[in-house]
């Protein structure tokens, strides 16, 4: 390997590079005409959900969705597999197979070694071989800042779609990922992670959501989305909202990264975590015990995260188990009440 060059700092001044906050994204989005009515159109920009999705003919419809970001960890093959999972995550969360994928490259391919683009074409391509997908195509731009992801297109029948909406009272809610990955990945710019916590964070994001996704199809799911830079909260607010019901979370319970806390006491909170938090801060009430950190952890920006689950009350257990014996790491970590509809309370 060739690679000395650290990725993660070749980010350029006056943007993070991540996520355009769910704020700004409202007032640009209001400015706009509503979109064109299309009675095939299922899934659309309105409910926040993870893809688009288009109905072909009775049993078919299209799952469309597209992800790139600046790298987040210096390693090049595995910021490959990482935005590669991100990206293919989406069509998991809609109850959809994903089928075909297309590459988005923007590289500094004149001051930068060619097999670091490489390395990360090669990352994605083992990604998208083990979920089954095939490479169609892509589109690369020379740019002074690097940047990874994929279109990825999948199929799904228009009566099992999955979406956001649709939680039940009395559903208990299981995550398939542990959260603090923006949180983590803020601390490997900083240096603050050893090289096997750096190896723990990149493999959580570069884990597909394939196996989840497959053991939830076989239950009775009222609901789902994927984690990712809304954070825990901000999707849970989402889901609250689409399915008219209150999100009870246990903090306890929630699947939290090694050493999170004590990077984000110091300071390892990514702006967009902070951003993600005031948004839903409204939204969301915290027993006594939680701290502002505890808080901002809830909220913290996730890249390429598990799959929120709002699964029947009855089942839940029996997903969780299925999902733990295939090596997932679920937890229920909540359930959905009547309470105040589009809101959430942790204890
Ligand atoms: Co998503
Ligand atoms: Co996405
Ligand atoms: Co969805």
């Amino acid at each position: 390997m060739t690679n000395s060059v650290k990725l993660t700092s070749l980010t350029t001044k006056g943007g993070c590079g991540c996520k355009i906050g769910p704020a700004d994204l409202d007032q640009v989005l209001k400015m706009l005409p509503p979109v064109q009515a299309d009675p095939n159109l299922l899934v659309g920009l309105e409910t926040g959900d993870d893809a688009g999705v288009y109905k072909l003919n009775e049993t078919t419809a299209l799952v469309q969705t597209l992800d790139f970001f600046t790298p987040i960890v210096d390693d090049p093959y595995s910021f490959g597999q990482i935005a590669a999972a991100n990206a293919i995550s989406d069509v998991y969360a809609m109850g959809g197979t994903p089928i075909t994928a297309l590459n988005i490259v923007a590289f500094p391919i004149s001051s930068l070694d060619k097999s670091i683009l490489a390395d990360i074409l090669r990352g994605a391509s083992d990604k998208l071989t083990e979920a089954g997908v095939t490479l169609v195509g892509g589109h690369s731009i020379d740019d002074q800042e690097p940047k990874f992801g994929l279109a990825v297109t999948g199929t799904v029948h228009p009566d099992h779609i999955k979406t956001n909406a649709g939680a039940k009272p009395g559903d208990r809610l299981i995550l398939t990922k542990p959260i603090g990955v923006g949180i983590s990945t803020t601390s490997i710019k900083r240096e603050l992670l050893t090289k096997e916590e750096i190896d723990r964070v990149s493999k959580v994001m570069a884990t597909l959501n394939k196996t989840a996704a497959e053991t939830m199809n076989n239950y009775q799911v009222h609901a789902c989305t994927d984690v990712t830079g809304f954070g825990l909260l901000g999707h849970a607010v989402e889901m609250a909202k689409e399915s008219n019901v209150e999100i009870r979370i246990t903090k306890e319970q929630v699947p939290i990264l090694p050493r999170v806390r004590e990077l984000a006491e110091h300071g390892a909170i990514p702006g967009g975590t902070k951003n993600n938090f005031n948004h839903i801060k409204d939204k969301v009430t915290f027993a006594e015990q939680l701290d502002q950190i505890d808080q901002w952890i809830l909220a913290d920006a996730v890249t390429s995260g598990g799959l929120l689950i709002a699964v029947d009350k009855e089942q839940a257990d029996k997903l969780l188990a299925d999902l733990q014996n295939q090596k997932v790491e679920a937890a229920i970590i909540g359930e959905v009440t009547e309470g105040k509809a589009g809101f959430i309370s942790v204890v």
